[in-house]
């Protein structure tokens, strides 16, 4: 994955590095930028067995501030903010991988380092009994279960 070029028009810009589950590793940098999600769109991306994005749709080109041709055969980490602790995903992992549906809120980080926040439903698509990839369909979350997910994520991150 590429590291991402410091934004170098944004005030308060600062640079986190993140160690991803597959073992890889990556600077991003973070402007504290809000994209307030569009209403009344929902943002789709398709993955593989792996989490490998292999389909998205407009909406989901548009918030992330990547092209198509970026996203496709990326690994979905691409968005990991670094706010988000790492068992939010476990469980999202464990949930999908059990052929059961997982939701939850997401902070997404745009590739300018700003961020938006998504109430997030992930199935596992299923073809001849077997768990072939999967799919993500995100809507806009409230503005108090948002408040109510980064105190949460924040306290995970200091324990
Ligand atoms: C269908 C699907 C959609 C996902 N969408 C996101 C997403 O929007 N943002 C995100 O950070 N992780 C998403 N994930 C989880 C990532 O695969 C990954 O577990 C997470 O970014 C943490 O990666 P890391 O622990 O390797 O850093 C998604 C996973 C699946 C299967």
């Amino acid at each position: 994955m590429l590291d991402m070029p410091p934004p170098t028009d944004a005030g308060d810009v600062t640079g986190h590095r993140l160690d991803h589950a597959d073992g890889s590793r990556r600077q991003v940098f973070i402007t504290h930028i809000e994209t307030p999600y569009p209403q009344g769109r929902l943002i789709v991306s398709r993955t593989d067995t792996r989490g490998i994005i292999t389909h998205c749709n407009q909406s989901f080109v548009d918030m992330s501030g990547y092209t198509r041709d970026e996203l496709i055969g990326q690994p979905h980490c691409l968005l990991r903010h670094p706010d988000m602790p790492s068992a939010v995903f476990r469980e999202l992992w464990e949930t999908v991988q059990g052929g059961r549906q997982w939701h939850g809120y997401v902070k997404n980080l745009r590739k300018d380092g700003g961020h938006y926040w998504v109430f997030a439903t992930i199935v596992p698509n299923i073809r001849d009994g077997r768990i072939v990839g999967y799919t993500s369909v995100r809507r806009q979350p409230s503005r108090e279960k948002v408040a109510q997910a980064e105190a949460n994520y924040r306290e995970w991150n200091r324990s």
